[in-house]
């Protein structure tokens, strides 16, 4: 099993670019099913779930032309399927997002029930309610989804009882060919999604209010290929503040937009952290000590991000005092409770919230990551551990973050990947 081995205690220092966002680029590589002529995305990020939606898109007849570098052309002009392979959809529930897609471009999919993962029950229902509010027939058992709309979809109201980030991509992509117009009551406003519409619209979709709870769609009959670069990853960004924050040091974060990170960046500033906001990135510097207890609280956006709850339990492990942290978005997402303890961590949960009382320096000890943001707060708990860190399972911090080894390396830290 490959491992991360880490020696805490280093500062980190220098600059690190931070890649395109997992969040945007998946969606947006499902929204490339859209367009009856080619699309060309730049500086694709190279993560395990980039591939994993990527083989999905092919099953359904896409062809792939990848640059050697980090363009890639998505040509679905002739869709040869319509049903997405089980083990994908298995393996990231994300390929969920192909059935939007699906349904305005052929009239039907049949995608495997994605499941639940570490994180929580996942389930589907907000998507499957919006689509037969399009006009979609939809039959599911214990395995699969089947939905069909064999005279088209038709728009309409839409209020989702959740502001679900995947439920308003989903409604955005299958009404953005539907007849007539949709309004998307509730929705998701992270800045995914107003990547993702922005795509769209260069598309040809007409979409209004992304980024906002009200997202007006006018249907079209077509939509063509379009060039996109991504935006930039806020939590890959969030991340890298957070490890530089706990280890100590001097980081400039470029290519992070500030705007997209900004519950982070005062709840760090509350902590006494310096943190910096420039045009082009966002500088963080720490002594790694006197760090003060702060409380979070995850909510959709613009509240603090649910994908940074893991990372900002780890820095409040060492902060003097006690924190709560408190998870609103997810049911289960305290499993690095677990593993912050075993490196030395206070930490009590009450329900959806975890009491934290810091201590002086968490010390190494044998980790595993359980999901993607756990996998990254440990990597960050262990740069600041005393002793020698192992973190095992690998293959969920792998879906999340391009070359996480060799961007730390270069700031300095003692951290090698070996296979034991
Ligand atoms: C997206 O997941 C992200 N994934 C998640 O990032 C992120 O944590 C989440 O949004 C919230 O910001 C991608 O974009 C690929 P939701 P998604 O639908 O769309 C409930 C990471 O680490 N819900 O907004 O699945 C659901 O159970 C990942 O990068 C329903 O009840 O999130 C959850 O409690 C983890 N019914 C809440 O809404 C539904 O039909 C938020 O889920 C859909 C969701």
């Amino acid at each position: 099993m490959e491992k991360l081995v880490i020696n805490g205690g280093n500062r980190l220092e220098g600059r690190v670019r931070v890649s395109s966002a997992k969040n945007a680029v998946l969606p947006i590589i499902a929204a490339t099913l859209l367009a009856s002529t080619p699309s060309k995305l730049l500086e694709i990020p190279n993560l395990e779930d980039v591939g994993t939606i990527s083989q999905v898109i092919e099953a359904l007849g896409v062809k792939i032309t990848r640059n050697g570098g980090d363009e890639i052309i998505f040509d679905a002009s002739m869709l040869t399927a319509t049903e997405a392979p089980n083990e994908l959809v298995r393996k990231m529930r994300a390929s969920f997002l192909v059935m939007g897609p699906l349904l305005a471009r052929k009239g039907e999919a049949k995608i495997s029930l994605p499941g639940g993962c570490a994180i929580g029950a996942r389930p589907i229902d907000l998507h499957l309610k919006a689509f037969e509010a399009l006009g979609a027939e939809i039959e599911s058992t214990e395995e699969y989804v089947c939905a069909k709309a064999p005279n088209g979809l038709k728009g309409t109201e839409i209020y989702l009882d959740f502001p679900s980030v995947g439920a308003t991509e989903n409604v955005m992509m299958a009404a953005s060919m539907a007849e007539g117009k949709t309004i998307i009551e509730n929705a998701a406003e992270e800045p995914e999604i107003v990547d993702l519409a922005t795509f769209l619209n260069a598309m040809g979709a007409n979409i209004r209010g992304a980024g906002t709870n009200v997202i007006r769609i006018e249907g079209v009959p077509s939509l063509h290929g379009a060039i996109h670069t991504v935006i930039p990853d806020r939590i890959e960004a969030g991340t890298y503040l957070i490890a530089t924050a706990m280890a100590g040091g001097d980081v400039f974060v470029e290519n992070a937009l500030p705007e997209h990170l900004k519950p982070v960046v005062a709840k760090l500033k509350e902590a006494g952290v310096t943190v910096e906001e420039e045009i082009d990135g966002i500088r963080v510097v720490s002594s790694g000590k006197e760090l003060k207890a702060v409380d979070i609280k995850t909510l959709p956006y613009p509240g603090f991000p649910t994908d940074m709850q893991a990372q900002f339990m780890a820095f409040t492990t060492i902060a003097e005092g006690t924190s709560t942290v408190t998870e609103t978005v997810f049911e289960n997402r305290f499993m690095h409770v677990a593993e912050l303890r075993k490196m030395g961590a206070h930490i009590d949960i009450d329900n959806r919230q975890a009491i934290v009382a810091g201590v002086p320096s968490l010390h190494g000890a044998d980790v595993n990551a359980t999901d993607l943001r756990a996998g990254a707060a440990l990597v960050c708990a262990a740069l600041a551990a005393e002793g020698t860190t192992k973190i095992g399972r690998l293959h969920h911090i792998d879906r999340g973050y391009d070359d996480f080894v060799g961007k730390l390396k270069r700031l300095g830290a003692d951290i090698v990947r070996i296979d034991e």
